[in-house]
């Protein structure tokens, strides 16, 4: 096990802010060093938001997985993030992996994977509480010590949730066939029961699922899932692993899931492994924008950090579909802006700001295409919406470094097309038709330069209208 001085460690942290890369983002969560992963233990307590999240402090490679820490009242301050927890003893000693928060007794607890693996590298997940106590969790008892029969090791991520009084938790787990599935366990007066596997329609869909999370939208659950595995198709999962949800009914006794199809809960390329917070009703989503196996899409080794969180998303489910706007805490980050207006015209182009959000509509008029260009100095990103087809597409091929490619979703509009566009320095974001489809990702100019928008048309575009704001910064405190 490496060592982990929690003090040392938090005190780099702390003369890492402000960043000093040009590449760190102004409104999106990273650490100025170390690779960071999976949002976990999502907690709201008492008017904070307790936000945890993967972190090898050691490195920019998958390993040494520790738990960072920040906390919120309004998702624009945030305290300095920390070292929470990271591995001491035999159970976690190859990771604390991902998990969830819970509030309880006034105080904020995680569960969480231990992660293990024995001299012939065989694997042991056990899930373990936690309590945050000054900015670092105690350890608490195992409730699981391993996986039930008839699954392999790759059983972790457990995530709390309350149904009629009782608590549970889904938990992502494979198969010893080697097919991915959610695990469900209850608590009862003897401990925590394994319950079985969900019986969902998708009995053979990947290898393993990862990062489970169950959402309540009134009478309606959603199931939050990451499966691996899954082949591309022309407008689907065309990420190497993917995040998405099924929405419907769970019941926890019959372990039934009646749902609709799996849908992609963000259609970019950098993202993975989310999850959300629940606070009377309002349901908070951080994604993790980085993807696994991926490391070489990101060329910031050199400068010793890796990866971002998403802006929280606030969800909502409608017609069995999961809609995510940005949180509306993130109005406060709005400054100056500018009002965009143009009228039977093929383009309109300006400058952004050095960190922005543009919210803008357009009506088609005789254009069948509009093409949004983000333009860093002459390497670009395409967005493409095809009426005719509806088809968005996001195409990355002409930027220099980082990842490229291109990504295809279905997409429907029909008079109007409507987006919200947040451009930082690295990280962008872009909300579709009021938050019908989001796709986030990141670019890597070479020219340390603010970028224009060009929107055009094929055709004449009849209207285009809205504004463009100005952005500040997260403040850590
Ligand atoms: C998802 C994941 C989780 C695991 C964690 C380890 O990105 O692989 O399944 O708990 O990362 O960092």
């Amino acid at each position: 096990m490496e060592n982990f001085d929690k003090q040392q460690i938090d005190e780099k942290v702390r003369k890492g802010f402000p960043f000093k890369d040009r590449r760190h983002n102004n409104f999106h969560l990273e650490m100025p060093f170390g690779l960071i992963n999976d949002p976990n233990g999502l907690t709201y307590l008492d008017g904070t938001w307790h936000i945890f999240f993967q972190w090898n402090p050691l490195g920019v490679v998958h390993k040494n997985k520790c738990w960072a820490y920040t906390s919120t009242k309004d998702f624009i301050t945030y305290s300095v993030p920390q070292l929470a927890m990271h591995p001491t003893d035999v159970h976690d000693k190859d990771g604390c992996y991902s998990g969830c928060g819970l509030a309880e007794d006034g105080k904020v607890r995680v569960l969480y994977t231990c992660n293990s693996k024995d001299e012939k590298n065989v694997r042991t997940a056990a899930q373990r509480f936690g309590t945050l106590e000054n900015g670092k969790i105690r350890k608490d008892s195992i409730i699981v010590p391993g996986n039930p029969e008839g699954y392999t090791a790759h059983f972790r991520d457990p995530y709390i949730f309350y149904k009629h009084g009782k608590r549970y938790f889904v938990l992502g787990a494979q198969r010893a066939d080697e097919t991915g599935c959610a695990l469900l366990y209850e608590e009862t007066s003897d401990g925590w029961n394994f319950k079985g596997e969900i019986k969902t329609d998708y009995k053979n869909f990947g290898y393993m699922w990862e990062c489970p999370g169950l959402l309540q939208f009134g009478n309606y659950d959603a199931m939050i899932f990451c499966p691996q595995g899954l082949e591309a198709e022309e407008f689907k999962y065309q990420n190497k692993f993917q995040a998405g949800y099924i929405a419907g009914h769970l019941s926890p006794d019959s372990l039934d899931f009646i749902h609709g199809k799996f849908e992609e809960i963000d259609k970019g390329f950098e993202f993975y492994a989310p999850q959300a917070f629940n606070n009377s009703g309002r349901h908070i989503l951080i994604g993790w924008m980085g993807m696994p196996d991926r490391d070489d899409d990101f060329p910031a080794e050199s400068d010793g950090w890796r990866f971002s969180l998403t802006m929280p998303r606030e969800l909502t489910l409608k017609q069995g579909h999961i809609f995510s706007k940005p949180a509306r805490e993130l109005k406060k980050l709005r400054q100056d802006f500018f009002a965009v207006d143009a009228a039977e015209t093929p383009e309109t182009s300006f400058e952004l700001f050095e960190g922005s959000e543009s919210k803008i509509k357009i009506r088609f008029g005789k254009a069948k295409k509009i093409t949004l260009t983000l333009d860093y100095a002459g390497e670009k990103v395409l967005m493409t919406y095809d009426k005719t087809e509806q088809v968005m597409t996001i195409d990355r091929n002409q930027m220099k470094s980082g990842g490229k490619g291109v990504r295809k979703f279905k997409l429907f509009a029909d008079e109007e097309f409507d987006f919200r566009l947040f451009v930082d320095k690295t990280a962008i974001e872009l909300f579709l038709q009021h938050g019908e489809e989001v796709a986030s990702f990141f670019v890597f100019p070479e020219k340390d330069v603010v970028p224009q928008l060009k929107i055009s048309g094929d055709a004449t575009v009849e209207k285009i209208s809205g504004k463009v704001w100005k952005l500040g910064k997260f403040n850590y405190v």
